[in-house]
């Protein structure tokens, strides 16, 4: 039977959810590989939802800033598609991995082709490629988040983005690998340090919803020029949905059943395409890095409304 779009109370939505999720609220950990953000309050949890039309709803702390980190990865090959479209596909695959976000293994055997662009080898490659076609990979992305969002004051947490630094071996490590096979254009350490500015920018869940809405809008920015083509726009809520939690994808959309990507600032994306855009924000991680009581309330979202993409 053909479902009708039914006009949704999303305040009263939210508000179930939030209640519904309380007593998971603090449980699991902050991330505590980068410093920075091992201090964060666990006890946070906001969350959002924005219509096609930018009309945001939310409950909790959905107003406050926190680290983006891996959600940016969205955007940024968002960008990479706009500017580049298809050529990226060569260096850059869209399988699962199977492997944590920022595992080693795989590059060999698959010649410093990393298994897709949400890994942080893969992601590595994008933000080389957005430097290629931009010159400033960083502030693009900046600028793009800023002007979607509505928010001219997001901007970079420099402590956050120091702090990955000096703990960044393993990403440097990934990025020096892949530039063994040639798949890195430029060179590694400006590349490192385009990737730890991206991965700090701070943002609220009202603003990663207004951002993430060209993914509803099939393409079509907040100002309603085009991004990317109805069928780039498929292609990356698929890569979201299939890969953008990393080893826990599966989990993700047999529970959710909707594109997401999450981030170790405790934060997940996920889009309705053609309806709204949701973002969800808890800073304690499961052992796989996705935000506990995030994936809960999402759970709890696409039950309680039957919005998923199945
Ligand atoms: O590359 C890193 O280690 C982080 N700055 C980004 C990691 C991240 O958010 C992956 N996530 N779940």
């Amino acid at each position: 039977m053909e479902q009708q779009a039914v006009a949704l109370d999303y305040q009263a939505v939210l508000e179930q959810v939030a209640a519904d999720v309380a007593p998971l609220i603090g449980s699991g950990r902050p991330a505590a590989y980068i410093p920075a953000l091992a201090g964060v309050d666990p006890g946070r949890f906001g969350m959002a939802v924005a219509d096609l039309h930018g009309t945001v709803h939310g409950v909790g702390d959905w107003r406050r800033p926190f680290s983006a980190q891996s959600i940016t990865k969205v955007f940024t090959l968002a960008l990479v598609l706009a500017a580049g479209g298809d050529a990226l596909w060569r260096r850059v695959g869209r399988e699962p991995s199977g492997n944590p976000f920022n595992s080693l293994v795989q590059l060999e055997y698959e010649n410093g082709i990393p298994r897709n662009p949400f890994i942080n080898a893969g992601a590595l490659v994008v933000t080389d490629a957005l430097q290629t076609l931009t010159g400033d990979a960083s502030s693009e992305l900046l600028e793009f988040l800023r002007e979607e969002s509505g928010n001219p004051e997001l901007g970079f947490d420099a402590e956050v983005a120091a702090s990955e630094a000096a703990h960044g071996d393993r990403n440097a490590a990934l990025a020096h690998f892949m530039a063994s096979y040639g798949n890195i254009a430029g060179p590694v350490p400006a590349l490192l340090d385009h990737y730890f500015w991206q991965c700090s920018i701070e943002m609220s869940c009202a603003d990663l919803t207004l951002a993430a809405r060209f993914l509803a809008r099939h393409g079509l920015r907040a100002d309603g020029s085009r991004l990317l083509s109805r069928s780039e726009a498929k292609q990356i809520n698929a890569v979201m949905l299939t890969c953008g939690t990393y080893d826990a994808a599966g989990e993700f959309a047999h529970r959710v059943g909707l594109p997401g990507k999450s981030g170790v600032g405790g934060g997940i994306v996920a889009v309705v395409p053609g309806r709204c855009t949701l973002c969800v924000w808890s800073p304690g991680l499961d052992e796989r890095g996705n935000s506990v009581a995030g994936v809960a309330a999402l759970d709890r979202f696409t039950t309680l409304t039957g919005l998923s993409v199945f």
